[in-house]
């Protein structure tokens, strides 16, 4: 039975169920855990409020904590996990089942559910990026003092080092990891409680399931809970394109940096494909396939925003489509950190091919300053340079590179102090993630 399904029934049509919930309830497979979590806080706070008896209030917990061990299938025919859950709990106890729903909607249920489960996601994703950021930093330590070209316009343009590129991964990333913290404090708002955006007429505690489910606040206005549907999920989109964005370039990089014409680095074999013809061939298909799923992951974020453009104020069906994009990019970026960590663990650094790429192009620009210092004008010294290119020479890279010492710059990467800030990130996420396996534990023990 749908949940507003009666005698006088509206059509319940075969195709209408296709059509409206073939995918969806696919999707809401993976949200069973956290609408039974959801679930479990709003029965504890119906009981505080005086709507279930304590006799009913157990029962429920117990039969939802029972539910939640148990693998579930929905059918179109069920329309969606909510109407499921709230069905198999009726058969299991009958009446006090009955009364579940009770100053909640759809509306708000589906809310809570996609908060916890994005909340869960983001949690590992933050994890991963971390673990990411600190190989690559580690990286760069152990090759801290490695010339390597810079480029620009995918031409040689002035001395870098294997410590400044592989670091600068582990800068971007954690500049990724500010937007995906300010997403997480979006998602970490309840929205129980809307109902079906208007809130309703009885002293429901807010608050109560707020704290039961572990999130930092309650999301206030009911209306706005609604609204905030998709534009929370583009939020967290927006932080996971930037994480894809820089994990492509890196890609990119590897591709062309390990390919035989440059030489600078070897990757993993275990990390490559073969031909299936060319029997020479070790191919970089996981860079590939990473580069393309970025890709998908801004197309998910595109997505997001086209549902949402043109909704009026309030909940619309339209608002289920959000689902499918927000699940992919969560699956596929946690999939991208987590095979390039090791990846880059096994990458082999090859010293010759990394030296022999230092020309003597490389250091017209350490020419020009040094022209300048003995006091030439910038411009001058830049065409007394520039007429002379051919009579450039390669200089001590090591020297060189200690000479970029200014903040920020190859001789002076500060890399302690990124250890740092990611050790203290790791551990402010950790304490994060403990905080909400909690508050799910404190939960299932109300069924117990
Ligand atoms: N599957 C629906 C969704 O994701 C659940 C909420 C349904 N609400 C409703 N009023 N039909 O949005």
């Amino acid at each position: 039975m749908k949940l507003w399904e009666t005698s006088d029934s509206l059509s319940s049509d075969k195709l209408v169920e296709q059509f409206t919930a073939s995918e969806d309830v696919l999707l809401d497979e993976q949200l069973w855990a956290y609408d039974i979590l959801g679930s479990l806080a709003h029965s504890e706070m119906l009981y505080q409020i005086g709507i279930l008896s304590r006799p009913e209030r157990d029962q429920v917990c117990v039969a939802l904590s029972a539910l939640m061990n148990e693998e579930v299938h929905v059918t179109p025919a069920d329309e969606d996990i909510h109407t499921k859950l709230e069905n198999m709990l009726v058969e299991l106890i009958g009446d006090a089942g009955k009364k579940i729903h009770t100053a909640r909607s759809r509306n708000d249920q589906v809310l809570v559910a996609l908060r916890l489960y994005t909340k869960v996601w983001l949690l590992e994703i933050a994890d991963l990026l971390l673990a990411l950021a600190k190989e690559c930093a580690q990286f760069a330590k152990r090759n801290e003092g490695q010339p390597m070209p810079g480029y620009t316009h995918t031409r040689a343009a002035m001395l870098s080092s294997v410590g400044l590129w592989a670091s600068s991964l582990s800068e971007c990333l954690l500049d990724d990891l500010d937007l995906l913290e300010a997403a997480y404090a979006l998602v970490d708002q309840n929205p129980l409680g809307a109902a079906a955006g208007y809130g309703v007429p009885l002293a429901i505690d807010r608050e109560l399931t707020t704290q039961l489910l572990g999130f930092a606040r309650t999301q206030n206005n009911t209306l706005a809970v609604m609204n905030s549907r998709g534009k929370h999920e583009f939020a967290v989109l927006s932080a996971l394109s930037c994480i894809l964005l820089d994990l492509n370039r890196f890609a990119s990089d590897l591709i062309l940096f390990s390919a035989g014409e440059y030489g600078f680095f070897e990757l993993p074999p275990e990390y490559c494909t073969g031909s299936s013809i060319m029997p020479h061939k070790r191919n970089p298909d996981v860079l590939e396939l990473l580069r393309a799923r970025s890709a998908r992951v801004l197309s998910m974020l595109t997505q997001q925003a086209i549902i949402l453009k043109g909704l009026t104020s309030g909940y619309h069906r339209d608002l289920q489509e959000t689902k499918r994009p927000l699940f992919d990019a969560l699956s596929t970026t946690h999939a991208s950190l987590q095979i390039l960590t090791p990846l880059i663990a096994g990458l082999r650094v090859n010293k010759k091919n990394l030296d022999s790429a230092i020309t003597p192009e490389l250091f017209a620009v350490d020419e020009v300053l040094e022209r300048v210092q003995a006091g030439v004008a910038l411009r001058d010294a830049y065409r007394q340079v520039k007429e002379r290119l051919n009579q450039l020479k390669r200089r001590d890279s090591v020297k060189a590179l200690k000479a970029r010492s200014h903040a920020g710059g190859p001789g002076n990467l500060r890399l302690p102090e990124l250890d740092q800030k990611i050790a203290f990130l790791q551990n402010l996420w950790s304490k994060r993630r403990q905080g909400f396996d909690e508050a799910q534990t404190r939960l299932l023990r109300l069924g117990t």
